[in-house]
């Protein structure tokens, strides 16, 4: 049975079971640094940032790395540091989790993310020619139509207060990446579900027993990715999987499981991040009213503030990187064979490259710096499309309800290594 918004982010908000003792019993420093802990991170980053800009994290076993020239130049450098631990289980995972996964022929791979090259280079190349400007195009009247019908459900409350996470945010990206690959956009609930227990079962913190579901539910979507290229074998059809499956037949270098576990990439990277991309658009414009305001009076500046976002409250604040020989960040030396861990997050708020960082501004002319998508050559597919979204959302939020209101400031987060997701998006308004 799928979970629902509220339900899921219950579930994931229930309790850190990360000891935040040990490092003080350990006696050693970690600068107030929790990586499970993505309520407030910042001032930890602006201390690591300071103190040790690459320090070395037992409690994870990742090079912590938070400058932004570090970061950047890291990520450029995919020969030395390769990403093929991006998605590999934070926690390694229990006997039971995989015994279920064994027995449910979980064979998924990433899609593209882990991969390195020369296969990564094969694969994107061809992924990137089926994301073409037409199919993103032929989008942009249903997100606009999804958008306007999730806005008025909400708005139809007379209680006038909402939750713009659940009710708005939650819903929209999920129906286009849906759309995007021919999958029965109703089927929403379940998407959200297995893409849940995806984000959990890599990046979060969780025991033994709490990754049975989880288990359970990877198995279901895994086999679901499958099932989708063998129907765009035998159907066709106008969508992303049987441009996949149509360059296969002409000869494109790509195997079917390849083609499954891009669809496992997709299904799950083209709408978690986006959702709280456009989650944070409305909770950090409305905690900055005036630029909420000069928004409402000036639509052709939502592309920038979207941007600026991206910046100031990313939605993956952390990714992996793993060293393939001796090497060297920041002038800290890094052993083969070591994780290292990207804090976007941090680099986004260094001051060496961006002016007041902790200062919000949409006028902020080099927002687009910032690393929320990656750098180099696996630099976010999506991006596009993310940003497509997010600007959508909000030509039509400030068309809808400019008077819509932040309903408290107190936003909690889910505990995870690398998703600063938002548990709610309180809002209310006057008629
Ligand atoms: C706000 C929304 C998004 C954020 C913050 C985001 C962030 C990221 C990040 C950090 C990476 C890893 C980059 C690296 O390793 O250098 C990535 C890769 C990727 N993203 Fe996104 N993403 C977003 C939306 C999307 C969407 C909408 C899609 C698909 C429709 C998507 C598809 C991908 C794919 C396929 C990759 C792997 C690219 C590769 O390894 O070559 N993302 N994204």
């Amino acid at each position: 049975m799928a979970l629902s918004p509220t339900e899921a982010r219950a579930a994931a908000a229930a309790g850190c079971p990360v000891d935040h003792s040990a490092a003080a019993s350990s006696g050693v420093d970690h600068h107030g640094y929790e990586p499970f802990d993505l309520k407030d991170p910042f001032p930890a980053y602006a201390a690591l940032r300071a103190s040790e800009p690459v320090m070395y994290d037992e409690r994870i076993d990742c090079w912590v790395v938070t400058r932004y020239d570090d970061v950047k130049s890291t990520f450029e450098n995919w020969e030395t540091f390769s990403s093929e631990n991006a998605q590999a289980p934070v926690r390694e995972r229990g006997p039971q989790a995989t015994q279920i996964m064994k027995d449910g022929g979980f064979t998924a791979y990433s899609g593209l993310s882990a991969r390195i090259p020369p296969e990564h280079t094969r694969l994107r190349a061809i992924a990137q020619r089926a994301f073409t400007p037409r199919r993103f195009k032929a989008l942009e009247p249903t997100i606009r139509e999804n958008t306007r019908a999730a806005l008025a459900a909400m708005l139809a409350n007379p209680e006038r207060a909402g939750d713009f996470f659940g009710q708005v945010a939650y819903d929209i990206p999920t129906i286009t990446i849906l759309t995007l690959l021919g999958v029965d956009p109703s089927l929403v609930p379940t998407y959200k579900r297995w893409s849940d227990s995806r984000a959990a079962m890599t990046w979060g913190n969780l025991n033994d027993e709490e990754q049975v579901p989880h288990a359970h539910n990877l198995v279901e979507y895994w086999q679901e990715c499958i099932a989708l290229v063998t129907a765009a074998h035998r159907d066709g059809g106008d969508n992303l999987i049987a441009d996949l499956v149509t360059a296969q037949d002409g000869g494109a270098e790509i195997t079917d499981h390849e083609i499954a576990s891009l669809c496992y990439s997709l299904l799950f990277a083209g709408h978690e991040t986006t959702t709280t991309l456009i989650a944070n658009c409305i909770r950090v414009l409305l905690a900055h009213r005036e630029q909420w305001d000069q928004l409402v009076e000036d639509p052709t500046r939502i592309a920038g503030a979207v941007d600026e976002v991206l910046r100031y409250s990313g939605s993956i604040v952390a990714w992996r990187r793993k060293a393939l020989a001796d090497a060297e960040i920041g002038g800290v030396a890094i052993p083969k064979g070591a994780n290292v861990l990207l804090v976007m997050g941090s680099a986004n708020r260094d001051a060496e490259v961006f002016e007041n960082p902790d200062v919000f501004d949409i006028a902020r002319p080099d927002a687009r710096n910032h690393l929320s998508f990656g750098f180099g050559i696996h630099y976010c597919l999506g991006n596009m499309l993310a940003k497509l979204q997010a600007k959508i959302v909000l030509e039509e939020t400030l068309i809808a309800v400019p008077q819509l209101q932040l309903a408290g400031a107190d936003i909690d987060f889910r505990e995870n290594l690398s998703f600063r997701v938002p548990l709610s998006v309180p809002v209310t308004w006057e008629i």
